[in-house]
Order: C-alpha cells, then structure tokens, then sequence
C-alpha cells in the first residue's frame, strides 16, 4: 500500500497552523464558505484530487472543502512552491492528505500527483493542468464527473484538448471568472512578483528599467506595480491589440532584442516558451536579473542559458548567478520557476479568497450538476461570479446601489430615446 501522505517534516505543524490562522483572517469569502458547507454538507462523500501550490491560502480552501464533506487529497502544481510548514499542518491538524515536498525531484514531483489521484477522485482540482493530463495519459477507463483549473496555462491546455475532441470530462475554467482573472491575475500577480524578487534580492525597484514580456492581465498588475514603486517600464508583446493596450497605458513597448540592451531587470509571464533565449543573453548588461512568474519554468531558456556560461553560483536563496564566455554576469531566481511563490509566498490572501471562493463553489456546482455537462470548457455560473463580488464588498464594508424599477426598464427597452 502506498503512503498515507508525504511531507517534509510533520514537525513544522505548530508554524504551519499559525500562519494558516493568519490567512484565514483575509479569506472571509471563503470562511463564509465553509460556515455553510459545515451546516449543509454538499459534498459529503465526494473524493476530491487537488493539485495547488501547497500554501496558507490553499490550506484554508482545504479546510473548506473537508468541511463539506469532501474526502480530499492534495498534491503540489510546483515542485518549488510547497509550503513545508503548511503541507505539516494539514496532515497532522487539519487530516488532509498532502503529498508534496519543497524541491522534490520530477520524479516524485510525478509519483506524488499518483498519490493525490489514488483514491480514484471524483473531482479533480488542478491548477496547471497536470492532474488532468495525467488521467488522460493513463487511460484506466476512470469515470470522473468533472474538474476545476484555475489558471491561464491550465486552461490552454484543456481548450486544446477540448478542440481536438480528447477532453474526457467537463472542467470549469475558474480562471476565467472575473472574480478570479481581474484580481489574482492582476493585483495577486502584481504584487506577488515584485515581492519575490525583492526578498530574494533586496534589489531596489526605484530607477531601474524593468522589462516586462506579456501583457495579459498578470503582466499589467506586475507592470502597474513596478511603475508605482519608480521603475522605467518597458513591455514585450506579440500580440498587437496588447502592445497598443501597453502603449496607451503609458508603457515603452519593445521587441526582446531591442529590451534585452537596455533592462535591468526581465520578467516573463507569456505563457509561452522560449521568451528571453541565447541572443537575448547576449546581448544584456552586466548584473542582469531575470525572474519569471509564468506557469512553467520554459519562458526563459535555461538550458541556453547553461550552455552559453562557464560557471554558476549560488549567491543567496533562490538567487544563481551565470557567469557567461563572454565574461557577463546573468541572475536567475526560482530556477526560472514562479518567482513569486518560490521566492515569496504567492498572491496575498484577500485576492485568493476569491479565486478559492470560486474552486469550492465549482465543486459543489459539479457535485449538482456534473453529470449533465458535457466533455467542454465551461465558465464559472454567472451567478456563482456576481455572488462571489457582493460577498466580498461586503466583508470590504462597501455597498453599492441597485437600479431602480425606471432604469431597469430603460436598460431593457430599445423603443425609449433621448
Ligand atoms: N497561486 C498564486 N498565489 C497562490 C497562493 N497564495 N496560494 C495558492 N495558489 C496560488
């Protein structure tokens, strides 16, 4: 029989369970959550596989779940992004199964991703996509009722398996939610970035010319960040909608080799492969900083940028320098992996109260309604959304206005004019 879980030291339970406590002050969504799922039990016996970066707030969405009645087993979307103390604490305070470990090799990076699926989940909770591309490798004729993603990458890769008519199950595209992209992507993103590469280097932001490639909503919540702490804000984009949005929003938008000779500091996040590569490198000043904050660790190109260096070393955590033939000196933090949650602790707990507001309600939207739905991308419920916003202006203490019975009606009329 395999392990019952599988963390780094159960020994760290005691910090886990504070700082587990201290999110949990910022998640009044998804506190609120649990409060109802505790008296209604919704998903009382629903075998959950959860792939999420192991952290406080993924804790507290845990909790959640357990309190519905979930069976739940969790396992890490990034080797680096496991929080010791936290993956403890689960175990051993709150009976959640966790496999996952700070720095596990890819091998059991993978063995651990079995082991959230081995008790045949109903319900699979991925972000990054990779507990459902490990069922559809498998092929062992599971029957799942559907799945959750929660990010931009993940849901790439389910809409392109829908396309090609391989998607075995429905899965709910919470990262397109607006409650979800608007706020994590952007303000979570934002400031998360610049905090892991601050604690990991202490470097100022104020005046350095900091290059930004990708101008989705993370790469706006991350430039917007750094032009508010005094960077020079250069932007890289492919797509032209994006650039001009850039541009208009009072950004240098440039090619990468024309950014490359010029940044100080380059963030990737595209979602795409290959960003910053070796004629980039090249090119770049002494001293560079290179830091990504997109899903996979391919946006730079690592292995060309080993192959272009004499030496490496390790200069703080999560801090590698490359020391190119050509005599320049390249950083690169987080092993090029998402510096904010390797180098930092993720997005901020009041934007992931949302985003997780959003998983566990899609859970119990799949538990209800999972058998109808068909082998497609689907988007949150609307209702499931706007519920999410006016809970949380709510917690905010922030009312808004309703329309009146006269502007309701003019909305929906065509025939009423000036
Ligand atoms: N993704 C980004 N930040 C996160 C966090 N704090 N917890 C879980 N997933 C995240």
């Amino acid at each position: 029989m395999g392990k019952t879980y599988d963390v780094k030291n159960l020994s760290l339970v005691k910090a886990g369970v504070k700082r587990i406590e201290w999110a949990r002050r910022a998640m009044p969504v998804v506190r609120s959550i649990e409060d109802r799922f505790r008296r209604e039990r919704p998903l009382k016996g629903v075998r959950i596989g959860a792939c999420l970066h192991v952290t406080t707030e993924t804790a507290n969405l845990m909790r959640a779940l357990a309190a519905g009645g979930a069976d739940v087993r969790l396992c890490a979307s990034n080797p680096l992004s496991t929080q010791d103390d936290v993956a403890a604490a689960l175990v051993k305070e709150f009976g959640v199964p966790v496999f996952a470990i700070r720095g596990e090799d890819r091998k059991t990076y993978y063995s651990h991703l079995r082991s959230a699926l081995g008790h045949n989940p109903q319900i699979t909770m991925d972000d990054g996509a990779d507990l459902v591309s490990e069922l559809h490798r498998r092929d062992d004729g599971r029957v799942i009722l559907g799945g959750t993603e929660e990010t931009t990458t993940g849901v790439i890769r389910l809409r392109s398996m829908a396309q090609k008519g391989v998607l075995k199950f429905p899965v709910i595209s919470v990262n397109d939610a607006d409650t979800k992209h608007l706020f994590d992507n952007r303000y979570g993103t934002g400031q998360s970035t610049l905090d892991g590469i601050i604690r990991s280097t202490n470097t100022l932001i104020a005046g350095q010319t900091i290059v930004i490639c990708g101008y989705g909503w993370c790469g706006r919540g991350v430039a917007e960040r750094a032009r508010g702490m005094g960077a020079h804000v250069m932007v890289v984009e492919v797509d032209a909608v994006r650039a001009l949005q850039a541009v208009m929003d009072g950004f240098r938008v440039a090619p990468i080799g024309k950014a490359a000779l010029v940044g100080d500091v380059f963030i990737t996040v595209t979602g795409d492969i290959n960003v910053i590569r070796r004629e980039h490198f090249l090119k770049m000043k002494d001293g560079v900083i290179l830091a990504n904050s997109g899903h996979f660790n391919v946006e730079i190109d690592i292995p060309g940028l080993e192959k272009l260096s004499r030496s490496t070393q390790t200069l703080r955590d999560n801090v590698v320098e490359y020391v190119l033939r050509n005599g320049k000196r390249v950083v690169l933090l987080g092993e090029g992996r998402l510096v904010n949650l390797a180098a930092a602790e993720g997005h901020p707990a009041m934007v992931m109260d949302m985003s997780f507001a959003n998983q566990a309600l899609s859970a119990e939207y799949l538990t209800q309604h999972g058998r109808r739905l068909k082998r497609q991308v689907y988007p949150v419920p609307k209702e499931i959304d706007e519920a999410i916003a006016r809970l949380k202006l709510k917690t905010m203490g922030v009312s808004i206005d309703r329309l009146t019975p006269e502007q309701k009606t003019y909305l929906a009329s065509w025939e009423m004019g000036t």
